[in-house]
């Protein structure tokens, strides 16, 4: 169909809300709005676990001659779905393109957890448009956490009638079922479903790279943190079985990737809906130390569920690295109440007590929001102070972001916009002075990099990280790319650490 018959279509949809609830029912999608009052009331729905994906017979062959481009917003989790659907239109016989020009299929994975965030979506869908009016015949779609608001669906719906397809974060597995719908029908395919989440294993992957990769633990948020639209998006918390995520570390382990990142929206609450066995993060890590891989991480740390016995665990170091990313969002009791944060400034400072004095070595980064609505000054210090006792290497920083549904977004709010703005300028120069500090107590030391490959600056100087995360740029022969070196720091900037290489490890398993 060409572009003037969709907009003729879709524009008689728009006129007539009669025709618009007759829409979904005319393409049989599963057109459940999404709905923020739903995921709210959430029950106890048990989570089904499907091993059995695969591509079905009636798809396969659908992307030859056919490239596709997704465009990821947001966290590592929606990176890592990104892999997961570059690896399902590589299953379809797509190709991949880096550019929308070349491609027959445009997705853009969408974040949802500030409002830059989704203007940005925006803006995109809008360079999208003409290029939609040059090809009518590439499919563009919105996925990821956007998808999941309702507001966001209604608007594309009125305003973006150049989209094709708008599915969500429970439903990637069925993007060989929407492609297809969507070449076939005449109008924008939606399935956003709105329910609280499986576990779907066995879907195929395309990693990024060869050194790193990322695991999915657990899917999902139970937190309800006030002010944060991830539970609303994300489904409930939901746990992926032990034996499956040591078989998929210890696979990846066997092809060479050096260092694994376990990823969940709060993996310390990992295991906590296994009705049959007592199993937590600190198990689990207990488990994957003992594969044969350089570096362990995870991410992300909610305060609230860590343990001591994942700090027992953790001190025994080797591969887990000595790096803990831990948000703790504000410094004050009173903002922490607020935001349902479930622990006060002093249990934070206990934890991080009690990480210190298991693993001295211990680097902690964070992330904090200013801002938060009828925040005080006094309340505000309170946030520096804590940040400057706990000494974190470095932080997020963000400006509070209203979302729409969540129970933040209905508070009144004192605090004019160039208040929190000189806010967060004021946390910002402490935490560029901390990170510059830590920075400059490298210099003169020797470090383990995990080189990546060139700088992006500088295709003569190579790239890599530390344990602690610290990016080290130095001169070295381009075959230490994926190698484990050592760095002696010969300067330190704010962000980064530059120096020369010492020795060229031997082959690191
Ligand atoms: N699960 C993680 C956070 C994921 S979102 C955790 O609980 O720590 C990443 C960060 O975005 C959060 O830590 C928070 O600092 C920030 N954030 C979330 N919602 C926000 C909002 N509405 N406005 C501003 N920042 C927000
Ligand atoms: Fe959001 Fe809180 Fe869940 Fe983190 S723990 S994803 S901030 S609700
Ligand atoms: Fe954004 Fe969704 Fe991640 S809202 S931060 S992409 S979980």
């Amino acid at each position: 169909m060409n572009e003037e018959q969709r907009l003729e279509n879709t524009q008689v949809k728009s006129a007539d809300k009669k025709s618009e609830k007759d829409y979904s029912k005319y393409f049989q999608t599963v057109y459940m709005p999404p709905s923020l009052k739903d995921a709210k009331a959430r029950g106890k729905e048990t989570v089904a676990y499907h091993k059995d994906f695969a591509i079905s017979e009636e798809f396969r062959g659908m992307g030859q001659g056919r490239k596709f481009y997704i465009r990821t917003y947001g966290c590592q989790m929606n990176e890592h779905d990104t892999e997961v659907m570059a690896g399902i239109f590589l299953a379809l016989g797509y190709e991949p393109t880096n550019t929308v020009e070349d491609a027959n299929v445009i997705l853009l994975n969408t974040c949802a957890i500030r409002e830059n965030a989704e203007n940005k979506v925006f803006g995109e869908l809008g360079h999208l448009k003409p290029l939609k009016q040059r090809n009518p015949d590439v499919l563009i779609g919105v996925c990821g956490c956007m998808s999941q608001e309702e507001s966001v669906v209604n608007k594309i719906l009125q305003k973006h009638h150049h989209v094709d397809m708008i599915f969500g974060t429970h439903n990637i597995h069925r993007l060989p079922n929407i492609l297809n719908e969507a070449y076939l029908s005449k109008e924008m395919v939606i399935e956003v479903w709105s329910k609280e989440g499986d576990v779907i294993e066995n879907l195929p992957k395309v990693r990024k790279g060869e050194i790193k990769a990322w695991v999915n633990i657990m899917y999902g948020c139970d937190k309800f943190c006030t002010y944060c639209i991830v539970p609303y998006t994300r489904g409930k918390e939901r746990s992926r079985r032990p034996e499956d995520i040591i078989q998929e570390v210890r696979h990846l382990a066997a092809q060479g990737y050096k260092e694994i990142t376990l990823l969940g929206q709060n993996v310390n609450a990992y295991g906590k809906d296994f009705e049959d066995i007592k199993y937590g993060l600190g198990d689990l890590m207990d488990e994957i130390r003992k594969v044969d891989v350089a570096r362990i991480r995870f991410t992300t740390s909610h305060p609230r569920d860590f343990d001591d016995h994942l700090i027992e665990v953790l001190a025994k170091g080797g591969n887990l690295v000595d790096h803990i990313h831990l948000p703790v969002q504000s410094g004050s009791s009173d903002v922490l109440k607020i935001m349902a944060r479930k622990y006060t400034r002093e249990q934070y400072l206990e934890l991080v007590r009690k990480i210190k004095e298991a693993i001295p070595t211990a680097s902690l980064t964070t992330d904090i929001i200013v801002g938060f609505p009828n925040e005080t000054e006094e309340q505000f210090e309170e946030t520096i102070s804590l940040y400057k006792e706990v000494g974190f290497d470095s932080a997020y920083t963000f400006i509070y972001s209203p979302r729409e549904g969540t129970p933040a977004a209905k508070m009144q709010d004192n605090v004019p916009m160039e208040v929190k703005k000189a806010r967060l300028q004021r946390l910002n120069a402490v935490v560029n002075e901390f990170s510059a500090q830590k920075m400059q107590e490298y210099v003169g030391q020797v470090v383990e990099v995990l080189v990546e490959g060139e700088s992006k600056n500088n295709p003569d100087v190579l790239a890599g990280y530390t344990a602690k995360s610290k990016l080290v740029n130095f001169r070295g022969p381009k075959s230490a790319t994926g190698q484990l070196v050592k760095v002696k720091i010969t300067a330190a900037k704010t962000w980064s650490l530059n120096g020369e290489m010492v020795e060229e490890a031997a082959e690191v398993k």
